[in-house]
């Protein structure tokens, strides 16, 4: 038996990184898993692999959340969860960080995430059932020098799941954040000092950034009945470094 059989789960920014690992582990775990990204060839590649169903979905686009939640309740009656994991990073300091890259950066990491539970909540709460997961970032739970945007960016996260959380509890629909520290992605190696990795681990009191998979772990618990009392909570998966 899956640990997520007969869930219907949406996960956005999957074609690669963390969101194709909870792809990966939720089809695994039994899950009907629809699969979005503004990568399609390897969203494509990604959902025929596993058994998923790839849709294009800039999560920026209101329209096109709605037509995705429109065919999935065509398809299914159902959708049980939903992981907002799409995210870009930039750098910046808040003083000469541009205007419109910090727009940029607020429209993918916190617009995105405000639609995407915007068109899910109403079909969740009519079921009296459901999950959110909206990955936020160590980012959101403290400052740090030289990514104000995307600081500010999970922190809205962090909050909007706080707010969410609260408006939908008596419909029993969940909405929890998830905490990356250091995740082994496309977007850690882009990061500046990336090179040397383990230069760049130095901190983490495990020593290590984590693979993909070991924050998809958290998400699968968060999506699945076994967390069915948490809501508007933060969980960190970080390797300790939030401890120092
Ligand atoms: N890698 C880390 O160290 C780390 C740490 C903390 C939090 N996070 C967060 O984890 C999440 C996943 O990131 P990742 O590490 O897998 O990086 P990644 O860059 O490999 O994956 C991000 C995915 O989001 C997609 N995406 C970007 N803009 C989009 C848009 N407008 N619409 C739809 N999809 C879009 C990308 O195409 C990509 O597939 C992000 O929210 C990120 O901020 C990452």
């Amino acid at each position: 038996m899956g640990r997520l059989d007969d869930k219907v789960c949406l996960i956005t920014g999957a074609a690669r990184g963390q969101g194709e690992a909870e792809a990966r582990l939720f089809r695994a775990e039994g899950a009907t898993v629809w699969l979005t990204d503004v990568l399609d060839a390897e969203g494509e590649a990604v959902a025929a692999d596993i058994g998923g169903t790839y849709r294009h979905l800039d999560v920026r686009e209101e329209a096109a959340w709605q037509a995705l939640v429109d065919e999935m309740m065509s398809a299914h009656g159902r959708i049980d969860a939903l992981v907002n994991n799409a995210g870009i990073f930039a750098t910046g300091r808040h003083f000469e960080i541009d205007p419109a890259e910090f727009q940029r950066v607020m429209d993918v990491n916190c617009l995105g995430v405000f639609l995407g539970m915007r068109a899910v909540s109403p079909v969740m709460r009519e079921a009296g059932a459901g999950s959110i997961v909206n990955i936020s970032s160590l980012a959101g739970l403290r400052g740090g020098v030289g990514a104000f945007a995307y600081h500010t960016s999970k922190w809205a996260v962090r909050g909007m799941t706080k707010a969410a959380a609260v408006e939908n509890g008596r419909r029993n629909v969940r909405v929890n954040s998830i905490h990356p520290g250091l995740i082994d992605t496309e977007m850690m190696r882009a990061l500046p000092g990336a090179e040397d990795e383990m230069r760049l681990a130095r901190r983490v009191p495990l020593g290590r950034p984590a693979q993909a998979e070991e924050v998809a772990e958290l998400a699968l618990y968060l999506a699945s009945d076994e967390s069915s009392y948490s809501t508007g909570s933060e969980f960190i998966v970080d390797g300790g470094l939030n401890a120092l």
